[in-house]
């Protein structure tokens, strides 16, 4: 979509002449480390092309308007910079509302409303993290026009703390800080028990990444995701009857298969055995990739897969359809699912010369077992959050 459409909307929408700021924020996937942000370990996303717009301009009195070209039939959603506590009917708008709440509590001066309209091309539910972008371009939004100066890793904590004690999901900060710091064509390896990171270019000779979207509504998804939080927690704490570490992050694979007796129920230590091998498996696709060994770094994505298929427990048969059909096709180095599973999108590895082939097949395989099409599209890797000037 063109800018110049999204600032004729804003001034019609808000009926307003204001000067006008411009922001943007991208969506992510991750290529691997899933469910492991939590455990203290790492992952290993990067920030897509598509994200989230945000035209804005101040105003001169308390009120902040929010508007959405995504969701138009819920019209401008108008609250107080003193009432900024989370309502439901506020529905989409509780993402900004709560990241400005969220700056005032840690201090900073806001002291004037704004009007911000956003536009997302971030598919929507698809698990390519549209929350985490509305937050992040809201946060680079406050920072400029305010004038404040912000460290970005401080604002990517404020976006995951929204999630969490805002909005009542117990995410990890894998999201916010993909979207907060991505780099052009490169990917970070966090280590999220120390957010120390390092930028891997993406490299990948011939091959794409191509985002397939199992387009199911994704329902549940909240709950289970803190079910599996819980999981791996109660896993931890048996374990540290035991042993000084502070997440499952700290374990290697031998010192898991020496201890895991110390788990009390079966399905927690399936779930702690899946965070500690996805960890190791996470290293190791950095090493694979700086040294452009595609195939094995194919062959993690798909052990990851399986991994978060049968131990994690959080794919589902669409997600395995697409996935499975993936593996099927010549010219595939690797597929897994991205993001929080059940439902969402998976990625794949794909050569190329094979890409047209590849997504009449897989759409073949997955309809005829699923009922409806998935949707591809080939990731590009853009920058994090940032104003557009
Ligand atoms: C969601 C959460 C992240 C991370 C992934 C799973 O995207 O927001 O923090 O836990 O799921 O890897």
């Amino acid at each position: 979509m063109q800018m110049e459409r999204l600032i004729n909307t804003f001034h019609d929408i808000f009926q307003t002449n204001q000067e006008t700021r411009h922001f943007f924020a991208p969506g992510r996937i991750n290529l691997i480390g899933e469910h492991t942000d939590y455990n203290g370990g790492y992952v290993f996303p990067a920030s897509l092309s598509f994200g989230t717009y945000a035209i804005v301009a101040k105003r001169n009195d308390r009120h902040l308007r929010f508007y959405s070209m995504n969701f138009e039939d819920q019209g401008i959603i108008t609250v107080s910079l003193d009432q900024l506590s989370y309502a439901k009917r506020d529905d989409w708008a509780n993402y900004p509302k709560g990241m400005i709440k969220a700056f005032i509590e840690t201090g900073y001066p806001i002291d004037h409303g704004f009007d911000i309209l956003f536009y997302g091309n971030i598919p929507h539910g698809a698990g390519l993290s549209s929350s985490a972008s509305i937050e992040l371009v809201t946060g680079v939004a406050i920072e400029s026009i305010f004038n404040l100066s912000i460290d970005r890793i401080d604002m990517v904590k404020l976006g995951q703390k929204v999630e969490n004690d805002y909005i009542g999901v117990n995410s990890g900060i894998m999201d916010q800080f993909a979207i907060g710091m991505g780099k052009k064509d490169h990917a970070i390896l966090l280590d999220c028990q120390t957010l120390e990171y390092q930028y891997a270019p993406i490299k990948l000779d011939d091959y794409v990444i191509m985002i397939m979207n199992t387009n199911k509504r994704r329902e549940l998804t909240e709950s289970k995701y803190n079910e599996r939080w819980n999981e791996c927690a109660r896993a931890l704490q048996d374990l540290q009857k035991e042993l000084p570490i502070n997440s499952l992050g700290e374990m290697t694979i031998e010192m898991f298969e020496a201890h895991k007796d110390l788990i009390k129920h079966t399905v927690d230590q399936k779930r702690a055995k899946h965070a500690v091998y996805e960890n190791q498996r996470t290293k190791e696709a950095l090493t694979k990739l700086e040294q452009g060994d595609l195939t094995n770094f194919g062959l993690l994505l798909n052990q990851s897969h399986l991994s978060l298929q049968h131990d994690y427990e959080v794919t589902g048969i669409e997600l395995d359809t697409l996935v499975e059909s993936a593996w099927d096709q010549s010219g595939v180095l690797g597929a897994r699912m991205t993001g929080a599973g059940f439902g969402g999108c998976a990625i794949a590895l794909v050569n190329q010369s094979k890409v047209d082939d590849f997504k009449v097949n897989v759409e073949d395989a997955y309809k005829r077992r699923i009922g409806y099409s998935p949707t591809f599209y080939q990731a590009t890797i853009g920058d994090g959050a940032k104003e557009l000037i």
